[in-house]
Order: structure tokens, then sequence, then C-alpha cells
């Protein structure tokens, strides 16, 4: 039983299929002529990706991964030493902490909402967005708890304080239907290898438009130009629109794997994969409940169930999914347990089982 999906999706046959297709066929056949096809996949790797954002894909820009999008978009931004912390919650992703950390020798200042505070309580960050407050990075979804992050109305509170607001969907794109429409964002970063079944390697960025007249990305190449063939040493002008975040030679392999992906997600719909997931998990929780230290409301979370045991039922609980062959994880007291579309009722009713049996 597969319920690692929070830290890699399984893989989709089209993603196989993609990657033999419009990445090493092309190879194979054209050699150094591939880029014109190999580009193609990466276009077509922005539409399918723009459709489960309802956004336009021109806004969207390939990226290695979160952390040095993260990095990009901050150092691209004008910077003003009144203005210059980046406020963070500390169950953000760790990488993104280490970032910031790392951006306070260029000028930035780095503020954490403490974990005694819950990351969804808007009046906690009103209070913590002060002046001084350059930038926010919202989690979507948290890796260790899976609590979901009321965007729009964090976003809405920043912007009153003239705050860009970033927000990290790694942990939620595939599971948890994203409108950004309507969360009035600045920047969205994420990548493919969790929910979206995409592996990894095909991280993105999503800038809001209006951003781009006050973006000047430090970290650029050819691809970040406006005209990526013209190669002359002498003349760079930024794209026009968010690929100027590009950079050099882009990695077409896990963006033609990743195509493959997004399209049977598309072709799934998430907001079926959500529901999927949200029976699934209801299912699963309602069994494990009583021998839980705390509650959840599995509508303010993602697609994960982070499961914090009473210390006798997590150890025998444990013993039983190794001995069913499940994949899953701990981080520290908490099991992560993912049910994506590909697991089964059957499934969740097999756990569910395992818990019942450990309440007697
Ligand atoms: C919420 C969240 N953000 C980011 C990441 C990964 O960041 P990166 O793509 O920089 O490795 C993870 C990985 O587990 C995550 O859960």
């Amino acid at each position: 039983m597969y319920l690692l999906s929070h830290s890699v999706g399984c893989l989709p046959k089209q993603a196989e299929r993609t990657l033999s297709e419009r990445y090493l066929n092309p190879w194979q056949q054209q050699g150094g002529n591939a880029w014109p096809a190999w580009l193609g996949v990466i276009d077509d790797f922005c539409r399918e990706l723009a459709l489960i954002l309802n956004c336009d894909s021109k806004d969207i820009c390939p990226q290695s991964n979160v952390s040095s999008g993260l990095t990009k978009y901050l150092m691209a931004m004008p910077l003003r030493a009144d203005k210059n912390v980046i406020l963070m919650h500390a169950s953000a992703f760790p990488s993104m902490g280490f970032v910031a950390e790392v951006l306070t020798r260029f000028g930035y200042q780095f503020a954490l909402i403490d974990e005694q505070h819950c990351p969804r309580d808007v009046a906690v960050w009103a209070e913590h967005i002060t002046d001084k407050t350059a930038v926010i990075l919202i989690t979507h979804v948290h890796s260790n708890t899976g609590v979901k992050s009321p965007v729009a109305a964090l976003a809405k509170i920043a912007h009153n304080k003239n705050v860009k607001v970033v927000v990290d969907i790694a942990q939620s794109v595939g599971v948890v239907p994203i409108d950004l429409k309507k969360w009035q964002a600045d920047c969205v970063l994420g990548s493919c290898v969790k929910w979206l079944c995409g592996g990894p390697g095909a991280g993105f960025m999503w800038l809001e438009p209006s951003q781009l007249k006050h973006s000047q990305p430090l970290d650029v190449g050819w691809f970040s130009h406006a005209d990526p063939f013209e190669f002359d040493i002498r003349h760079f002008e930024y794209a026009h629109n968010a690929k100027r975040f590009w950079g050099g030679t882009p990695n077409v392999a896990s963006y033609a794997t990743a195509l493959g992906s997004l399209q049977v997600i598309n072709q799934l719909g998430v907001k079926a994969i959500a529901t999927h997931n949200r029976d699934l998990r209801q299912k699963v929780y309602t069994a494990a409940a009583p021998l839980l230290l705390s509650k959840h409301e599995l509508d303010h979370q993602g697609g994960t169930l982070c499961l914090d045991f009473q210390p006798a039922a997590l150890e025998v609980f444990i013993e039983d999914l190794k001995t069913s062959g499940a994949y899953f994880d701990l981080r520290s007291n908490v099991l992560r347990l993912s049910l994506h579309i590909y697991n089964t009722s059957e499934q969740a009713s097999q756990l569910a089982d395992m818990l019942r049996k450990l309440r007697l």
C-alpha cells in the first residue's frame, strides 16, 4: 500500500511515454536539432500546469525547485533598508527558512511566527506583519502537520500593509484545488514531485504580471533573455514575461516526464482527486481519532493525514503497517499517510480496521 504521495507521487505510465517520445526520441533522432521539440515540451508543461492553477501559461516560469525559485524572486525585488523583513511561520518547510537566513547577507532580515501559533490564524499574522515586513511566505499546506493556510485572507492583510505575498504550493498542488485568480498572490512556487506525480526537477514559479516592472532577477541566462537566440554578448534584455526568471539551459527530461503526469492529473481533474482523497481520509481519520493526542479538522487540512498517536498506539500501528508492507513515514511523533487517486477505498478500510483493532 503506497502512502507516500506527500514525498514522491507514483510514476504514471503516461510520464514514461512523454519522457521517451518527447525527450529521448528527438534527442536520438535529431541530436542538436531537438531543441524546438524540447522547448515545445516546456511550453506544453506550462499549458497543462496553467489549467491546474487557473492562470495564464505565460506567467509560469520553470524553476529547479521551490528553494531556488524563492531565492530568485527575493533577489529580484527592489529592497528598502526600512522594509526588508521576510516573514514566515516556523512550520514552513525548513529549506524556505534557509533561503531567508542566507539572504540576510544581502540586506534582508528574517522573522518567524512561532510554532505555538496556528499558521491558519489570520489575527496572528496581522500582529506579526509590521511596517518593516517586505514579504510573507505562506505555506499553502504544511508538510509536517497538514494544516492548510487561508491564502486569500492572509494575502489581503499583507497587501493592506504593502507587503508582497509568496505562496509555497509544493505540498498541495495536485490534491487541493487551486485557483490563482482568487488568491491575489504576487508569486507562487511549487514542484511536481509530490501529488502531481511528475518526479523531481520540474519546479515552477508563477508571477503575477504586474510584478514584472520591478522584478530584475540576478540569476539569469540565455533563457531569461527576451530573445534567447539573439546571441549578442553585449545585449541583455529581460524576457517580457515570467520567463525572465528562467536562467541557462533547462532540464528538459524533468519537464518531459512531468508533462505526462500533468496530462493525467488534468484528465482526472484535481477536484475529483480531492473528493476521493477526502473520502479516504475521513474513513481512516474516524478510526484513528480516539487514539490521537490532538484533533484535526479535515477540511482545514491538505491531502495527508498527519497523525500524532498516543505513544503506545503509535508503536503497535507502525509494526502493523510494516507487516502489511505499507510505505509511510514518520516526522518526530507524527505519522504521515497520504491517500491518492491510486489508493482504493478498500485500502482505507484496511487501515481503519487496523486502527479499530488497536482500540480493543
Ligand atoms: C511545503 C514544502 N515546500 C517545499 C518543499 C521542497 O522544496 P524544494 O523544492 O526546494 O526542495 C517541500 C518538500 O517536502 C515541502 O513539503
